[in-house]
């Protein structure tokens, strides 16, 4: 196939990618390529919304507190100062741009309605109902549909980066990719002055997860091979309350919903996180999902329950529409009593490493949102400022590529096609079901929500068997797109086994029974992974 080229390559069209493409079709030709249909990314399945200062009561100073005391100490400070500082710049040009948030009634020096979620000390979240995500996509993919400057690639799987080797074999700038047209299977060139990553995160490597099926890890996978330091893997978060029915996929219930007064409850009706945190249901995310996980094992429960049907009928139907009418598809009424929930895969707080201008350490290489790790989560997200540091981030790379390209005048280097010899069309789909399936179970069961050192040692044992088994595979047969996620489901969760193995501490996210207690003499420091400088 015939290469393409363009000055700006967004790999990813969700909120990060979308918003550096809109900024920067007004300054050259931009190719944003998505690995299935346009609309499918995490962004679209965001519910509470985007947490930024907007209140005349709230704080920036509030707001990086809350964010610092969730990160547990590894947080960056300047980071953290940085994109929350940046909020609502960053809000005001989603709405510019046509996403309609919740207001609330004429008259009101807010003008939005402002949710509460778990370690906010304020209400500070800006949502439209509870589908946040859908409304941003909505406006974010119509912005793009009216700038002729930018060409939408569906169903394109980025499959490697194309990375400038010197004489002596070590590597150089990235200058765009190898994809996957998923159509007619091959696989096209496409040169770029300046990539950015926004490929979202990798929930798919986890059994139970809240992400749809583009969520395997990619970006990180993608640009661990090209040569960037992935930092913070151990790091994944749990969301506590997702949907318990064998047909419901992890159905996400809002943690809005415990930011208007839902209560978590044992079967018998008994509320129990007082017990675990003074902030009860509204205690940062990692402590909520410890406590669910440890009353289901103490207590051999499938399931906790979520209980809002003390709030009046009217105002749970209105606020939470979306999540209302889903669970009543399953058969449970959230206006009438206590609907069964468990804890789910949900984000990656660490990713490929970035500096404030969403840089990686590969020349003309960004990465930004949910695969980039700038230092603002630390070791927890707080709630609802994933889609905000996306936001930011992807303003802050667009500014940063443009000036790269303003200054620039270097050519790319010839780059081969893909070497599609020795691939044979594959008869054994059940190996590569298979080898899926393994990874995403041992995840869940070793690497979840509880770690140990012997879990962990068997998960590294498995997983060193399925990559090599993947890697004979994936040069042996005809590549596609579910081969293409498998070898990079492995890197990532080999990236998350090694970071986990590598901290012998408990803190945030990251909780082992080896190690139950956080040290902060030894391990108040990122766990960043180098990549081998020539492989
Ligand atoms: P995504 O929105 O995931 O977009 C990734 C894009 O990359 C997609 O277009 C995909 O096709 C593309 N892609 C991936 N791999 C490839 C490849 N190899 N080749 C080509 N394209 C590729 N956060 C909040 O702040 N507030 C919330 O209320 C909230 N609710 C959430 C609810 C759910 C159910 C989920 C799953 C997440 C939620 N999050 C929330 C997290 C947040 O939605 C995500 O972290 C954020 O949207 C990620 O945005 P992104 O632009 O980084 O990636
Ligand atoms: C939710 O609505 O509970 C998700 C919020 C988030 O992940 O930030």
């Amino acid at each position: 196939m015939t290469p393409l080229s363009c000055d700006y390559l967004v790999v990813g069209g969700g909120i990060a990618g979308l918003i550096f493409a809109i900024k920067a079709s007004a300054h050259g030709s931009v190719i944003v390529l998505t690995k299935a249909d346009s609309s499918e990314a995490n962004t679209a399945y965001a519910q509470g919304g985007i947490a930024s200062v907007w209140s005349v009561s709230d704080s920036f100073e509030s707001h990086i507190e809350d964010t610092l005391r969730a990160g547990a100490g590894l947080c960056n400070r300047t980071a953290v100062e940085a994109i929350v500082r940046d909020g609502p710049a960053a809000v005001r040009e989603l709405i510019e741009l046509g996403t309609r948030f919740t207001r609330i009634e004429e008259g009101s020096e807010d003008e939005y309605d402002l949710g509460r979620e778990g370690g906010h000390s304020h209400r500070r979240v800006l949502h439209a109902q509870d589908l946040t995500g859908r409304e941003i996509m909505r406006a974010l993919g119509e912005a793009v549909r009216a700038r002729p400057n930018i060409q939408v690639l569906e169903n394109h799987v980025a499959i490697d980066l194309l990375v400038e080797r010197d004489a002596s074999g070590r590597r150089g700038a990235c200058w765009g990719v190898y994809a996957l047209e998923k159509q007619s299977m091959s696989v096209r060139r496409i040169v770029a002055r300046a990539t950015m990553l926004a490929t979202g995160g990798a929930g798919k490597v986890y059994l139970y997860t809240t992400n749809p099926d583009i969520a395997s890890g990619d970006g990180v996978a993608m640009a661990y091979r090209a040569g960037a330091p992935i930092a913070n893997m151990e790091f994944y978060q749990f969301h506590p309350t997702c949907l318990y029915h064998p047909e419901a996929k992890s159905f996400l219930i809002s943690e809005a919903l415990r930011g208007e007064g839902a209560i978590l409850r044992l079967p018998d009706g008994t509320p129990f996180m007082k017990h675990y945190h003074p902030d009860a249901e509204l205690a940062p995310r990692d402590i909520v999902a410890r406590a669910i996980d440890a009353e289901m094992k103490r207590r051999g429960l499938d399931c906790v329950y979520l209980d809002i049907s003390h709030r009046p009928t009217a105002f749970v139907r209105e606020r939470f529409p979306n999540i209302y009418r889903r669970c009543l598809s399953y058969g449970f009424d959230l206006t009438a009593g206590p609907i069964p929930i468990v804890p789910a895969a949900h984000y990656m707080c660490g990713g490929v490493m970035t500096d404030l201008r969403a840089a990686t350490r590969i020349p003309r290489l960004f990465a930004a949102g949910e695969t980039a790790m700038t230092g603002l989560h630390g070791a927890n997200r707080l709630a609802s400022n994933s889609l905000l540091e996306a936001a930011v981030m992807g303003r802050r790379g667009f500014e940063a590529a443009r000036s790269l390209l303003a200054e620039d005048r270097s050519r790319p280097p010839e780059f081969p096609p893909w070497q599609a010899d020795h691939t044979i069309e594959s008869e054994q789909r059940v190996l590569i079901t298979q080898s899926w399936d393994e990874i995403r179970r041992l995840m869940w069961n070793y690497v979840g929500i509880v770690r140990s050192n012997l879990r962990l040692e068997r998960a590294t044992r498995r997983l060193e068997m399925l990559d090599h088994e993947v890697h004979g595979y994936y040069w042996d047969h005809r590549l596609d797109s579910d081969l293409i996620e498998l070898r990079n489901l492995v890197t990532v969760g080999r990236l998350i086994v090694r970071s986990a193995t590598a901290r012998k501490e408990s803190r945030g996210l990251h909780y082992t029974t080896d190690y139950p207690e956080r040290d902060d003499s030894h391990w108040l420091h990122d766990t960043v992974i180098e990549p081998n400088s020539r492989s």
